[in-house]
């Protein structure tokens, strides 16, 4: 049987009406038309889905709806400036050419986000960790490292943290 639950989901809250097996990530996408959240394998193996849950990346397609009421969700839509422009990281992986496929990216950026909001300076080897279960098989990871760490400095300095990733 469906039960209301109230999520909050990029700031906005919601009231719907969910069943108790009903995923995140069905609800993003399925009753909040928040898409930028893929679905792929909806087994917990690729990546794709995920999103930050009370600043922890975690993959929607794992986690049930029931479970977010009173957590807060952050999905590929809620990391924009309140300008509309884009976030560091996005703006970031389209200037080191670190833009993927639809599917992927929207994984890799979130990822990629929780790390940074954690550990503002990530090294090579926390970003290769950090993405190990959300980098695309496609092509080469190369870009999508440079693009993190650049990230990362620059938040930094808009922040006036100055020590530099390594
Ligand atoms: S859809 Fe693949 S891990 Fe969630
Ligand atoms: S899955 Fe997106 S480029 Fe490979």
């Amino acid at each position: 049987m469906k039960q209301i639950i109230s999520l909050n989901v990029n700031n906005d809250i919601y009231q719907i009406a969910a069943y108790p097996s009903q995923t995140l990530l069905d609800v993003l996408r399925d009753d909040l038309g928040l898409t930028g959240t893929k679905r792929s394998c909806g087994t917990g193996t690729c990546g794709m889905c995920t999103v930050i849950l009370d600043k922890k990346a975690v993959l929607a397609c794992l986690t049930l709806a029931v479970e977010c009421e009173g957590k807060s969700i952050t999905t590929i839509e809620g990391i924009s400036n309140p300008d509309g422009t884009l976030h560091p990281i996005q703006k970031s992986f389209v200037e080191n050419g670190a833009v993927q496929c639809g599917f992927c990216s929207p994984g890799i950026i979130m990822t990629a986000k929780a790390l940074i909001d954690k550990n503002p300076n990530p090294k090579e080897e926390d970003i290769k960790e950090a993405l190990a279960g959300t980098i695309c098989r496609c092509t080469g990871h190369f870009k999508t490292i440079e693009a993190v760490q650049k990230a990362a400095e620059h938040i930094n300095k808009e922040s006036g943290n100055g020590s530099k990733a390594e």
